[in-house]
């Protein structure tokens, strides 16, 4: 995780600044955002897959900041809205570097990836073909690939795993929708079919799905080559790629998927008698995640039947993460030294609902009290990007640390925020 140091008795310092300093500083709940984790991060990936595309998906969490990080560590980005599109862009990112996805992209996302000029757009349904082949115009010229359901079950739960049939993404290849798609696409001469796209899901920590997805979409484009004479560029295998929340859980090692992915993928291409295609990746956990903290302030303390509850100023509204998922992360006392016994508490959130649980069986010290700080590790994916408004709480901000300096990089949810969109009466 973020590269955390002690720093005096209780003190714990991200990027060279105590975690204290940055909740006094900032306010509570708030998020620490370690560049120079992000860019380890995205260098791990790079020198792992040398000679892949290497995409961050920026819906694991993103802001300028983190636009022009990817940009300058040499990544594309994966965005699936024109809100995403539109923001990196902002931030001075080559649009033919990004690669739009959605499973149900609205006529306002398709207008600004061509205005703009996204890179590829990922088609995942066939009605899409039709309209985007029509916003192309006859003249024009788009890049496309497929989003194709490689039959294959991975992923931390149930909710994340996209690479079966009968959930909503993709098209399947069991049932003949991703050949019919291909047919039809290859029918537009305004879209150019430069590849196929798989993501089995998030929070893998096996390389065998990964394995499996190779054989599966070689096996197709195999079968592509034999009826179309198709040889296909390019292979995106999405992302997913798990992380450890928690001390002592498993993360997906990279190295070894960069190595057997490649071994896989060539052996697989050579028995069909194919070129082998650029392989494409698209990470955005395994980048963001380890590479964010979230700061709380204890407001109460109190038991009720055996359960120790400990409650903090933020909850579900910045991190869902526990009540869609079941999530388990382990928080740690920071900001004073405490030489209490460790208990097993449950950190409740602020939120009107009983279900508003950040860390169910937490271990903290039995002293921990109102006005103490609490650190969340690895929330930099998929907790402020999916953070809602319930309760008009108003969004957390994010700081990012480096070299010893914190910088606001977005600053609070505000109450003029909220009441300026209010605009009935
Ligand atoms: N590519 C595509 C097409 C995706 O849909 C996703 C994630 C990714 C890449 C990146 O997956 P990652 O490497 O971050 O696992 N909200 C959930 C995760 C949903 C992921 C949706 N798509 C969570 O908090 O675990």
């Amino acid at each position: 995780p973020a590269s955390t140091t002690e720093s005096g008795p209780g003190h714990l310092a991200v990027g060279g600044v105590r975690l204290a300093e940055i909740a006094d500083r900032f306010g509570t709940p708030v998020y620490v955002l370690d560049e120079a984790e992000v860019r380890h991060r995205c260098r791990t990936y790079r020198d792992a897959f040398p000679d892949a595309e290497v995409l961050y998906a920026a819906k694991a969490f993103l802001c300028r900041a983190m636009v022009r990080w990817m940009d300058e560590e040499g990544l594309g980005l994966d965005v699936c809205s024109a809100g995403e599109l539109e923001l990196a862009v902002t931030a001075g990112f080559a649009p033919e570097r990004m690669v739009l996805h959605g499973n149900a992209k609205s006529p306002r996302d398709l207008e600004t990836a061509l205005r703009l000029g996204v890179g590829r757009v990922v088609i995942d349904s066939p009605s899409e073909i039709a309209r985007l082949a029509a916003a192309v115009g006859p003249s024009g010229s788009q890049k496309v690939m497929v989003r194709v359901v490689p039959g294959i079950s991975a992923g931390g739960h149930e909710k994340i795993r996209t690479g079966t049939d009968g959930q909503k993404f993709g098209l399947s290849i069991a049932d003949g929708y991703a050949q019919h798609a291909i047919a039809r696409i290859l029918d537009q001469p305004q879209l150019e079919l430069t590849g196929l796209h798989c993501h089995l899901g998030s929070q893998i920590t096996s390389v065998k799905p990964y394995l499996a997805a190779v054989r599966r979409m070689v096996g197709l484009m195999a079968r592509l080559h034999e009826q179309h004479g198709l040889v296909l560029p390019e292979l995106d295998l999405g992302g997913g790629h798990g992380i450890a929340y928690r001390p002592g859980e498993d993360a997906l090692d990279l190295t070894s998927l960069a190595r057997k992915v490649r071994a896989e993928l060539a052996d697989a291409c050579a028995s069909a008698g194919l070129p082998v295609p650029r392989l494409v990746i698209e990470p955005g956990r395994g980048i963001a995640g380890p590479a964010g903290i979230a700061l709380y302030r204890v407001l109460s303390v109190k038991h009720s039947g055996e359960t120790v509850f400990v409650a903090v100023d933020g909850g579900m509204s910045d991190n869902p993460r526990p009540a869609l998922y079941g999530v388990r992360y382990a928080p740690r006392l920071i900001g004073r030294h405490s030489t209490a016994a460790s208990a097993r508490v449950t950190v409740v959130g602020r939120h009107c609902e009983a279900g508003d649980i950040l860390a169910a069986d937490a271990e903290l010290p039995a002293d921990v009290r109102p006005g103490d700080l609490l650190a969340v590790p690895v929330a930099g994916a998929y907790h402020l990007s999916m953070a809602s408004g319930y309760n008009l709480v108003g969004r957390p901000p994010v700081v990012a640390v480096r070299d010893g300096l914190a910088r606001l990089l977005v600053r609070r949810e505000s109450m003029e925020d909220i009441r300026g969109r209010d605009v009935g009466l």
